[in-house]
C-alpha cells in the first residue's frame, strides 16, 4: 500500500504514499537563495525514495522571514538557484513541491523586519514573548498585497522546475493567524465569522490556481486543531476543508499548532493528548468523512506499521519529516523490508519552550550535516546543539539585516 501510486485531482500522479514534510533547512546562501548545500540535501532525499518532496518553507516577502537562514522567493529573485534546487528534488522521479509562506507574527524582534498579522496581538510565549517581534494589524492594502505574493511565488517555483506548491496555513503563521480567533481579532471582511477568517486562505489558493498551470499541483497545510483553548478548533477545521472541497486543491496536509501550543512536536497547550505516534491521525481520520481532495498526515511517524495504518486509517499520504532528517533513505529502507532507527535524541528539560528550540536545533544541525555529506547520524548534545544554533543564529541575522538594509529599506 504504502508503495502504490496515488492520482491527485488534477491527474499528476505521486509514485508512493510516502512524502517527506516541510522543514526548514536554513541553509538559504547571501541574498537568502538556495545554493550548492541545499541542493546537496534534496539530491539525498530524491535517492531516498520517497514520492513526494515538500520543501521547507520559502517566504513570500523578504522583508518577513521565519528565521534569518530561510529562503524567499519573489517576482524578481533570480531563478536560475530555484532551477538547481527544483532539478536535484526531482532526479529521483518525486514530486517537488515548494511549500511558500509568510510568517505573520512569528517572526523574532532582532530580525527588522515586517511583523504583519490579522490584529496587533503580540504571540504569548512567557517569559521568552519579548524575543518576538509587536505585530501590526495588516490594512486592507497589505492583505491584496499578501494575496499577490503568494501567486507570484507559486508562479515563479512554476518556472524554475517544481511540480507544485503547498500555501502553508498551519502553525500559527500568517494564514493560520487569520484562521484563529485568539490572533484574529478584526470586524471586518477578514475576521470574525469562520467564514470572513477563512477569507483569505481561500482568496490564496485562488489567486494560486490562477496563476500557475492546471497541471501544477496545489497543496495546503492546514491545522487539524491549534490546542489552545478558544483557537482554531476541529470543528472549525472541518468547515474549512469543506469549503477547499469547492476549490481545485489537490493535497491537504493536516498538522496542528503553532509557536504558542507546539503539537506539531506532539505537546499541546490546553492539555489535550495526542497519539504518541501519528498525532494527527485520530482527527484526519474524521476529516476524511468531509474531505473530497486526498489528505496527508504528518507528526510522530518513525516506522513502517505507523505508516501504513495511517493509510488504512483513511489517509492517503503520510508525511514524515523528522524521522527523514535523521534516515533520507527510509522509504527505501521500508521497501526493501528493513526497519532502521530513526528517532531523534530525547530532549527532557525542564523549560519547555527551551525543549522545542534545542528539538529544532538537533533536526537543522543533522540537515546540516547531510548537507555536507554526511552518513549515519552523530550524537548530538542538545545543550550544546542549542548554543551553536544561536551562535548560527545571531551571525545569520547580522547578514540579512545588512542585505536587507541594501534591498528593501522599510
Ligand atoms: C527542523 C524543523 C523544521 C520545520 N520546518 C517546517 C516548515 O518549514 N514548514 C512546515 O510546515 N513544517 C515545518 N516543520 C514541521 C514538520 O513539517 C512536521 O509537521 C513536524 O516536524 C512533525 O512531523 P515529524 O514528527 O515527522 O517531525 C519543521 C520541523 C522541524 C523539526
Amino acid at each position: 500500500m504504502l508503495f502504490t501510486p496515488l492520482t491527485l485531482p488534477n491527474g499528476a500522479i505521486v509514485p508512493n504514499r510516502l512524502a517527506k514534510a516541510a522543514m526548514e533547512e536554513t541553509l538559504a546562501d547571501a541574498g537568502q537563495l538556495p545554493g550548492p548545500r541545499i541542493v546537496r540535501l534534496y539530491r539525498r532525499w530524491a535517492e531516498g525514495g520517497a514520492g513526494l518532496l515538500i520543501t521547507g518553507n520559502v517566504m513570500v516577502d523578504r522583508r518577513a522571514l521565519t528565521g534569518p537562514g530561510t529562503i524567499a522567493l519573489e517576482a524578481d529573485t533570480p531563478l536560475d538557484p530555484f532551477k538547481a534546487w527544483a532539478r536535484a528534488a526531482r532526479a529521483g522521479g518525486a514530486q517537488a513541491w515548494m511549500q511558500i509562506s509568510h510568517p505573520g507574527r512569528q517572526v523574532m524582534a532582532n530580525m527588522g523586519g515586517l511583523a504583519w498579522a490579522p490584529s496587533a496581538v503580540a504571540l504569548d510565549m512567557g517569559k521568552h514573548s519579548k524575543m518576538f517581534a509587536q505585530p501590526r494589524a495588516m490594512r486592507e492594502a497589505d492583505i491584496a498585497e499578501v494575496i499577490e505574493r503568494f501567486a507570484a511565488t507559486a508562479h515563479a517555483a512554476e518556472q524554475a522546475g517544481f511540480t507544485g506548491v503547498q500555501i502553508h496555513a498551519a502553525h500559527g503563521y500568517l494564514l493560520s493567524q487569520f484562521l484563529s480567533p485568539l490572533a484574529n481579532r478584526r470586524d471586518d471582511a477578514w475576521g470574525g465569522s469562520l467564514p470572513r477568517r477563512a477569507r483569505l486562505l481561500l482568496e490564496v489558493v485562488r489567486a494560486v490556481r490562477a496563476r500557475v498551470a492546471p497541471t501544477f499541483c496545489v497543496g495546503v497545510k492546514l491545522n487539524s486543531a491549534d490546542f489552545q483553548r478558544g483557537g482554531f478548533s476541529e470543528n472549525d477545521a472541518r468547515e474549512v476543508l469543506a469549503m477547499l472541497n469547492g476549490e481545485q486543491v489537490d493535497l491537504v496536509e493536516l498538522s496542528g499548532g503553532s509557536y504558542e501550543s507546539p503539537a506539531m512536536q506532539g505537546r499541546t497547550a490546553d492539555g489535550r493528548t495526542l497519539a504518541r505516534e501519528a498525532y494527527f491521525l485520530e482527527f484526519a481520520r474524521d476529516l476524511a468523512q468531509v474531505a473530497t481532495m486526498p489528505l496527508m498526515t504528518t507528526g510522530g511517524i518513525a516506522r513502517r506499521a505507523i505508516a501504513e495504518g495511517a493509510l488504512q486509517g483513511g489517509v492517503a499520504i503520510v508525511g514524515i519529516a523528522t524521522a527523514l532528517a535523521a534516515v533520507p533513505d527510509l522509504p527505501r529502507a521500508w521497501q526493501a523490508g528493513g526497519e532502521p532507527a530513526a528517532a531523534m535524541p530525547a530532549v527532557d528539560w525542564k523549560d519547555k519552550a527551551l525543549v522545542s528550540l534545542a528539538r529544532m536545533a538537533l533536526v537543522r544541525r543533522r540537515l546540516h550535516a547531510l548537507a555536507a555529506g554526511a552518513g549515519a547520524p552523530a550524537r548530538y548534545s542538545p545543550a550544546f546543539t542549542l548554543v551553536l544554533d544561536q551562535l548560527r543564529g545571531a551571525r545569520l541575522t547580522r547578514r540579512y539585516r545588512a542585505w536587507l538594509g541594501t534591498v528593501a529599506p522599510l
